[in-house]
């Protein structure tokens, strides 16, 4: 599956643009802000219905302007596939699959796979841990649908039980037995949540160890933990135990929306013992673990977005990525960056299909 033809219309800084992809390899080169990262958003937009950058959809119309539309023409197994997005503000948005308009986008959603690493995401190494839960919570609902609906329902009762425990006027007024049916069920969700957490760690953790030994060549040792008191005892367990607890502070103390992934490099947390580039590594070889892991589910190869990543990234990481990349599990790629020649330089050392383009004053021009 891959998007051979994209047409933008007033999409943030393009007011049109037409563009032709190779099924492999594409390299977009261009200076600051001529709007590398806004094609990319434009094809992440056909897979998930929604800008990776804002839920405004206002934002993305280019400026003066009243609506956009963005047409994708993909290739899956030999079929093209057409689909287009438009949205004007004060209608609903517009989401059509070879011209038949969706009802539901979540019905769209996983059709095109799709995996985008951008500079923002490095707060999932520097962040906190609602940054990583997300992370997780994010790839395992897309593909498990009773992950999500235990997570809802999780979140909904924790926060029913953090209202019940703060907004009764005094301690000794707070309804236990109300506060045991919370318990409950939030013993019951999350421990669900839990057990397909720590089986996606188990899972990808062995992937990420092998994408970060090659693209480092073997320089550090890292480790990625998923951090959990449901280790030691059930949740059930956990919340009796610790009512007092819960009491006195007014909230709910343990469960699994404490849970963290422990991201270490030689035994110190990467957060604070990292350069900028390990930590980048750190990130690109979690983020190809997602496009695996992914993949294996869904039994094609997602699109793969990298925006930037060669930035703070020396010449030998650089090509240790682009050499895996060429290789055959991987699909179709959209890289950007600044340096055409740095591109240039890696695409003609490892060679394979790709195309590369340089995008000036809002065109693309194919450099040959
Ligand atoms: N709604 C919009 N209307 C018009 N222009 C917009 C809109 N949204 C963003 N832009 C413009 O798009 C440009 C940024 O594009 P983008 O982030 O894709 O650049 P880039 O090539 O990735 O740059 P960098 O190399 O710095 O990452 C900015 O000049 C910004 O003003
Ligand atoms: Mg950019």
């Amino acid at each position: 599956m891959s998007l051979h033809h994209l047409t933008l219309t007033n999409f943030k800084n393009y007011q049109s643009l037409e563009a032709d992809f190779s099924t492999r390899i594409n390299c977009i080169t261009g200076d600051n802000g001529e709007g590398k990262t806004n094609i990319l958003d434009a094809i992440y937009y056909m897979s998930f219905c929604k800008s990776f950058f804002t839920s405004l959809d206002s934002q993305n119309i280019r400026h003066g302007e009243q609506f956009f539309i963005i047409q994708g023409q993909y290739y899956f197994d030999g079929q093209t596939e057409e689909i287009y997005c438009g949205f004007e503000p004060g209608k609903r948005k517009r989401f059509k699959r070879n011209k038949k308009e969706y009802e539901r986008f979540a019905d769209h959603i996983g059709l095109i796979p799709l995996v985008m690493v951008s500079p923002y995401d490095i707060n999932l190494i520097i962040g906190g841990s609602d940054e990583r839960r997300k992370f997780i919570d994010g790839i395992i609902s897309q593909f498990d649908k009773e992950y999500l609906l235990h997570y809802q329902r999780y979140t909904k009762i924790l926060a029913q039980r953090n209202h019940l425990l703060k907004e009764t006027p005094q301690t000794w007024q707070i309804d236990e037995d109300m506060l045991q049916i919370y318990d409950d069920q939030l013993a019951e969700s999350g421990q669900i949540i839990y057990q397909r957490r720590k089986n996606f760690v188990t899972e990808i953790e062995p992937i990420f160890q092998r994408y970060f030994e090659t693209i480092s060549r073997g320089k550090e040792k890292v480790s990625l933990e998923y951090q959990t008191t449901l280790d030691e005892k059930p949740l059930g367990q956990q919340l009796k135990e610790n009512r007092a607890i819960d009491l006195a502070t007014r909230y709910t103390n343990f469960g699994v929306h404490k849970d963290d992934l422990e991201l270490g490099m030689s035994g110190q947390p990467i957060k604070r013992l990292g350069s900028q580039g390990q930590q980048k590594t750190y990130l690109v070889a979690m983020k190809l673990a997602q496009f695996e892991y992914i993949g294996k589910l869904c039994g094609q190869k997602p699109i793969l977005l990298l925006d930037d990543i060669f930035d703070k990234l020396d010449q030998s990481r650089v090509e240790q990525i682009v050499n895996l990349v060429t290789q055959n599990n991987f699909g179709q790629i959209f890289i950007t960056d600044t340096s055409a020649d740095r591109i240039q330089a890696v695409l003609d050392k490892v060679g394979g299909e790709h195309r590369h383009y340089n995008l000036k004053d809002n065109a693309l021009t194919p450099i040959i």
